[in-house]
Protein backbone atom coordinates (compact mmCIF):
# COMPACT_ATOMS: atom_id res chain seq x y z
CA UNK A 1 0.00 0.00 0.00
CA UNK A 2 1.27 3.62 -0.63
CA UNK A 3 0.99 5.84 1.76
CA UNK A 4 0.05 9.91 1.43
CA UNK A 5 0.43 11.85 4.54
CA UNK A 6 -1.48 15.24 4.40
CA UNK A 7 -0.37 18.06 6.26
CA UNK A 8 -3.08 21.12 7.25
CA UNK A 9 -3.51 23.96 9.07
CA UNK A 10 -6.81 24.75 8.47
CA UNK A 11 -10.16 24.38 6.61
CA UNK A 12 -9.37 21.57 5.39
CA UNK A 13 -11.09 21.82 1.49
CA UNK A 14 -7.99 20.56 -0.83
CA UNK A 15 -7.99 17.63 2.01
CA UNK A 16 -11.78 16.66 1.46
CA UNK A 17 -11.32 16.94 -2.25
CA UNK A 18 -8.52 14.55 -2.34
CA UNK A 19 -10.10 12.32 -0.04
CA UNK A 20 -13.38 12.48 -2.37
CA UNK A 21 -11.61 11.92 -5.09
CA UNK A 22 -10.24 8.65 -3.49
CA UNK A 23 -13.14 7.07 -2.93
CA UNK A 24 -14.99 8.46 -6.04
CA UNK A 25 -13.00 7.93 -8.84
CA UNK A 26 -11.40 4.93 -7.44
CA UNK A 27 -7.72 5.82 -8.22
CA UNK A 28 -6.37 5.44 -5.46
CA UNK A 29 -7.57 1.95 -4.79
CA UNK A 30 -6.34 1.12 -8.67
CA UNK A 31 -2.94 2.37 -7.70
CA UNK A 32 -2.55 0.98 -3.96
CA UNK A 33 -2.36 4.22 -2.41
CA UNK A 34 -4.35 5.89 0.22
CA UNK A 35 -4.82 9.11 2.74
CA UNK A 36 -2.58 7.17 5.86
CA UNK A 37 -2.57 10.45 8.03
CA UNK A 38 -3.43 13.99 8.32
CA UNK A 39 -1.13 15.63 10.53
CA UNK A 40 -2.21 19.61 11.84
CA UNK A 41 -0.03 22.31 13.05
CA UNK A 42 -3.30 23.91 14.87
CA UNK A 43 -5.33 22.28 17.14
CA UNK A 44 -8.62 24.03 15.55
CA UNK A 45 -8.00 23.10 11.99
CA UNK A 46 -11.75 22.19 10.30
CA UNK A 47 -9.54 19.97 8.30
CA UNK A 48 -9.12 17.20 11.36
CA UNK A 49 -12.77 16.58 11.46
CA UNK A 50 -12.94 15.92 7.57
CA UNK A 51 -10.33 13.96 8.24
CA UNK A 52 -11.86 11.79 11.43
CA UNK A 53 -15.20 11.37 9.18
CA UNK A 54 -13.42 9.88 6.74
CA UNK A 55 -11.58 7.55 8.69
CA UNK A 56 -8.18 8.34 8.61
CA UNK A 57 -5.97 8.88 11.70
CA UNK A 58 -5.01 12.52 12.63
CA UNK A 59 -2.24 14.52 14.54
CA UNK A 60 -1.82 17.70 16.17
CA UNK A 61 1.71 18.68 15.98
CA UNK A 62 1.45 22.51 17.56
CA UNK A 63 4.52 24.18 16.30
CA UNK A 64 3.82 27.17 19.22
CA UNK A 65 5.17 23.80 21.79
CA UNK A 66 8.45 23.70 19.91
CA UNK A 67 11.32 26.04 20.76
CA UNK A 68 12.73 26.47 16.83
CA UNK A 69 11.62 25.50 13.15
CA UNK A 70 14.15 22.52 13.26
CA UNK A 71 12.63 21.26 16.37
CA UNK A 72 9.04 21.29 15.01
CA UNK A 73 10.19 19.88 11.20
CA UNK A 74 12.21 17.00 13.26
CA UNK A 75 9.22 15.74 15.19
CA UNK A 76 6.85 16.62 12.07
CA UNK A 77 9.61 14.13 10.19
CA UNK A 78 9.56 11.52 12.65
CA UNK A 79 5.59 11.21 12.62
CA UNK A 80 5.41 11.35 8.87
CA UNK A 81 8.00 8.78 8.33
CA UNK A 82 6.05 6.50 10.98
CA UNK A 83 3.82 5.99 7.38
CA UNK A 84 6.55 5.43 5.09
CA UNK A 85 4.75 7.66 2.57
CA UNK A 86 5.05 7.82 -1.08
CA UNK A 87 4.01 11.43 -1.40
CA UNK A 88 3.97 14.23 1.25
CA UNK A 89 1.12 16.88 0.29
CA UNK A 90 1.12 20.16 1.89
CA UNK A 91 -2.79 20.90 1.59
CA UNK A 92 -3.15 24.36 2.76
CA UNK A 93 0.02 23.68 5.13
CA UNK A 94 1.11 27.22 6.75
CA UNK A 95 4.43 26.96 7.68
CA UNK A 96 7.93 27.50 5.91
CA UNK A 97 10.10 23.88 6.53
CA UNK A 98 13.25 23.96 7.27
CA UNK A 99 16.07 23.07 4.48
CA UNK A 100 16.49 19.67 6.49
CA UNK A 101 12.89 19.05 5.79
CA UNK A 102 12.53 19.72 1.73
CA UNK A 103 15.76 17.31 1.31
CA UNK A 104 14.55 14.65 3.65
CA UNK A 105 11.16 14.45 1.38
CA UNK A 106 12.91 15.38 -2.17
CA UNK A 107 10.54 14.12 -4.83
CA UNK A 108 7.84 12.94 -2.70
CA UNK A 109 7.14 16.68 -1.39
CA UNK A 110 4.10 18.68 -2.93
CA UNK A 111 2.49 21.70 -1.92
CA UNK A 112 -0.63 23.56 -3.39
CA UNK A 113 -0.86 27.30 -4.00
CA UNK A 114 -3.88 29.79 -4.74
CA UNK A 115 -1.89 31.74 -7.30
CA UNK A 116 -0.33 30.79 -10.66
CA UNK A 117 3.32 30.90 -9.69
CA UNK A 118 6.03 32.49 -9.40
CA UNK A 119 3.25 35.13 -9.36
CA UNK A 120 1.79 35.77 -5.63
CA UNK A 121 3.71 33.95 -3.30
CA UNK A 122 2.76 34.11 0.23
CA UNK A 123 -0.57 35.46 1.88
CA UNK A 124 -3.56 37.11 0.57
CA UNK A 125 -3.28 36.12 -3.17
CA UNK A 126 -7.12 37.02 -4.13
CA UNK A 127 -6.76 40.52 -3.01
CA UNK A 128 -3.62 41.27 -4.77
CA UNK A 129 -4.82 39.85 -8.26
CA UNK A 130 -7.54 42.06 -8.10
CA UNK A 131 -5.87 44.60 -6.59
CA UNK A 132 -2.84 44.50 -9.46
CA UNK A 133 -6.02 43.90 -12.61
CA UNK A 134 -4.68 40.85 -13.35
CA UNK A 135 -6.94 39.00 -15.99
CA UNK A 136 -5.63 35.82 -15.44
CA UNK A 137 -5.12 34.34 -11.99
CA UNK A 138 -5.75 30.23 -10.81
CA UNK A 139 -3.75 27.93 -8.85
CA UNK A 140 -0.47 25.86 -8.98
CA UNK A 141 0.70 22.63 -7.85
CA UNK A 142 4.52 22.24 -7.11
CA UNK A 143 7.09 19.99 -5.61
CA UNK A 144 8.45 21.83 -2.67
CA UNK A 145 12.42 23.33 -2.27
CA UNK A 146 13.29 25.57 0.74
CA UNK A 147 12.11 29.05 -0.87
CA UNK A 148 8.57 29.99 0.33
CA UNK A 149 5.76 28.79 -2.87
CA UNK A 150 8.71 28.13 -5.27
CA UNK A 151 9.50 24.67 -6.70
CA UNK A 152 9.12 22.72 -9.98
CA UNK A 153 6.17 23.54 -11.09
CA UNK A 154 3.70 20.37 -11.87
CA UNK A 155 0.23 21.65 -13.23
CA UNK A 156 -1.22 24.84 -13.47
CA UNK A 157 -4.98 25.75 -13.63
CA UNK A 158 -5.76 29.55 -14.74
CA UNK A 159 -9.31 30.99 -14.62
CA UNK A 160 -10.30 34.48 -16.39
CA UNK A 161 -10.77 37.32 -13.76
CA UNK A 162 -14.50 38.70 -14.48
CA UNK A 163 -14.49 42.75 -14.52
CA UNK A 164 -14.89 43.92 -11.12
CA UNK A 165 -14.43 40.64 -9.77
CA UNK A 166 -14.02 40.58 -5.85
CA UNK A 167 -11.18 39.08 -4.12
CA UNK A 168 -13.55 36.57 -2.23
CA UNK A 169 -15.76 35.10 -5.54
CA UNK A 170 -12.44 35.02 -7.13
CA UNK A 171 -10.87 32.88 -3.95
CA UNK A 172 -13.87 31.02 -4.62
CA UNK A 173 -13.82 30.10 -8.08
CA UNK A 174 -9.88 29.32 -7.67
CA UNK A 175 -10.57 27.52 -5.07
CA UNK A 176 -12.97 24.94 -7.29
CA UNK A 177 -10.24 24.40 -9.81
CA UNK A 178 -7.62 23.56 -6.99
CA UNK A 179 -10.25 21.05 -6.07
CA UNK A 180 -9.60 19.69 -9.44
CA UNK A 181 -6.21 19.76 -10.07
CA UNK A 182 -4.33 18.72 -6.40
CA UNK A 183 -6.17 15.01 -6.55
CA UNK A 184 -4.64 14.90 -10.18
CA UNK A 185 -1.39 15.62 -9.57
CA UNK A 186 -1.09 12.53 -6.35
CA UNK A 187 -2.50 10.74 -9.06
CA UNK A 188 -0.24 11.45 -11.84
CA UNK A 189 2.86 10.85 -9.24
CA UNK A 190 1.49 7.87 -7.32
CA UNK A 191 1.52 6.39 -10.61
CA UNK A 192 4.27 7.45 -11.96
CA UNK A 193 3.51 9.80 -14.83
CA UNK A 194 5.11 13.15 -12.94
CA UNK A 195 8.14 12.99 -11.09
CA UNK A 196 11.58 14.90 -10.20
CA UNK A 197 14.57 14.54 -12.06
CA UNK A 198 17.15 17.12 -10.32
CA UNK A 199 14.90 20.51 -10.47
CA UNK A 200 13.01 19.14 -13.79
CA UNK A 201 9.51 18.09 -13.60
CA UNK A 202 9.72 15.08 -15.96
CA UNK A 203 6.12 14.01 -17.11
CA UNK A 204 4.79 11.33 -19.49
CA UNK A 205 1.15 10.17 -20.90
CA UNK A 206 -0.50 13.63 -19.09
CA UNK A 207 -3.09 15.21 -20.46
CA UNK A 208 -1.70 18.39 -22.15
CA UNK A 209 -5.29 20.42 -22.00
CA UNK A 210 -4.69 19.53 -18.29
CA UNK A 211 -1.97 21.64 -17.36
CA UNK A 212 -3.51 24.79 -17.84
CA UNK A 213 -6.89 24.31 -17.81
CA UNK A 214 -8.64 27.84 -18.56
CA UNK A 215 -12.08 28.23 -17.26
CA UNK A 216 -14.20 31.41 -18.51
C1 LIG B 1 -5.79 26.83 -0.20
O1 LIG B 1 -6.30 27.87 -0.99
C2 LIG B 1 -4.33 26.58 -0.54
O2 LIG B 1 -4.05 26.77 -1.91
C3 LIG B 1 -3.64 27.61 0.31
O3 LIG B 1 -4.33 27.57 1.53
C4 LIG B 1 -5.71 27.25 1.27
C5 LIG B 1 -6.11 26.13 2.19
O4 LIG B 1 -7.48 25.89 2.08
N1 LIG B 1 -2.25 27.33 0.46
C6 LIG B 1 -1.31 28.29 0.51
O5 LIG B 1 -1.57 29.46 0.49
C7 LIG B 1 0.10 27.78 0.59
N2 LIG B 1 1.02 28.85 0.44
P1 LIG B 1 -8.08 24.49 2.55
O6 LIG B 1 -7.62 24.30 4.00
O7 LIG B 1 -9.56 24.68 2.47
O8 LIG B 1 -7.56 23.41 1.68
Amino acid sequence: MKNIVCLISGRGSNLEAILRAEREQQWAAQLGARVSAVISNRSQAGGLAIAASHGVETHVLAHSAFASREAFDADLAALIDRHDPALVVLAGFMRVLTPAFVARYQGRLINIHPSLLPAFTGLHTHERATEMGVRVHGTTVHFVTGELDAGPIIAQAALAVRPGESADALAARVLTLEHELLPRCIRWILEGSVGLEGQKVISTRIDPALLLRVAA
